[in-house]
């Protein structure tokens, strides 16, 4: 039995997308437990090969388990994806995946303190090779931080409140489970019928912090592109409006048929040129009707496709 158990969210509308065929590559930059990867793998057959790569050490073993009939076909690599144009050619792939977040188990096993369903450790690490945890951050981070990491990050309205009261419990005694931490928003915040868990976006801002994941996708969405071959096609599936909003602009930059020097777009200092990058789908792909019945995780789900242009 495989007990790493995720659902791949978008799974038919990623392959069908990339279109996986014999002799190319490919590479899975977030592998998790290596739904996408086998897919691919399984569609490129018998001759397609896939790089892929993970920050979780948990998810490199799962991904090494499942796509052990692969063998031969694929490399893996415990490491973040911002440092891939280090291990792959450049324009050497032609599809690029990344399906950002977190996986199952991750949430669903407490000592990786992610979830505040489940008591556990205020860990929150995606590569436990990383030293700072959460319970670091809430420990040690002044006030004016955390009310930026659960406002700005998580979109916590209550986000100065909250930082206050983490900060007088933290005077007190440690706060250093998942469950401490989640009782003390509650207190706070208390639950309204059938919304969300009211510490949802103080644990989404922490988790977004301790990994520092937006600057990650900042750094990952160029070094990602840069392993794209011409005509080849670079698939994101985000989970939130942040990081969405970063591949948008990351693409409306490069699909543009002008440069613009300095960080404003001034029309009369535009420079023609021709667009290195094609959006295959205006919209974001969302899952169906069916998917969102059989996996209520994949509801924040949304995938955009992009193709680099051959140079004219
Ligand atoms: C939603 S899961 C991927 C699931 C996978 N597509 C599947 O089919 O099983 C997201 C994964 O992305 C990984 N991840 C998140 N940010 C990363 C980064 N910057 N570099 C590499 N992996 C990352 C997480 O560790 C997690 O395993």
């Amino acid at each position: 039995m495989n007990p790493f158990l995720h659902q791949s969210v978008l799974l038919n509308e990623v392959v069908h997308h990339l279109a996986p065929k014999p002799e190319k590559r490919y590479l899975d930059a977030t592998v998790g437990g290596a739904g996408h990867a086998a897919a691919i793998l399984e569609a490129s057959a018998p001759t397609g090969w896939l790089f892929a790569c993970d920050r979780d050490g948990a998810a490199i073993d799962a991904a090494a388990r499942r796509l052990a009939p692969f063998a031969g076909r694929f490399e893996l690599r415990h490491m973040a994806f911002d440092q891939v144009d280090q291990w792959i050619e450049p324009e050497s792939c032609d599809g690029v995946l990344a399906d950002l977040g977190l996986s199952s188990p991750m949430v669903d096993r407490p000592e990786r303190g992610f979830s505040f369903l489940l008591d556990g450790p205020l860990d929150m690490r995606m590569d436990c090779r990383q030293t700072l945890t959460a319970a670091d951050v809430i420990r040690d981070a002044p006030v004016g931080e955390l009310i930026r990491i659960f406002g700005r990050l998580g979109g916590e309205p209550r986000a100065r409140a909250i930082a206050r009261a983490v900060d007088s419990e933290r005077r007190r005694a440690p706060l250093e489970t998942t469950g401490q931490l989640a009782r003390l928003v509650e207190r706070i915040h208390p639950r309204r019928g059938s919304r969300a868990h009211p510490a949802t976006r103080v644990f989404l801002g922490l988790r977004l912090h301790v990994n520092d994941e937006l600057a990650q996708l900042d750094r990952g969405l160029p070094a990602l592109w840069s392993c794209v071959a011409p005509g080849g096609r670079l698939a994101i599936i985000t989970f939130h409006s942040l990081e969405d909003r970063q591949v948008k602009q990351f693409g409306n930059a490069r699909a543009r048929s002008y440069t613009c020097p300095g960080a404003l777009d001034i029309p009369e200092l535009r420079q023609p040129r021709s667009p290195d990058l094609r959006w295959v789908s205006r919209r974001p792909i969302r899952p169906s009707p069916e998917e969102l019945a059989a996996n209520p995780r994949s509801r924040s789900a949304q995938l955009r496709v992009m193709e680099k242009c051959h140079a004219s």
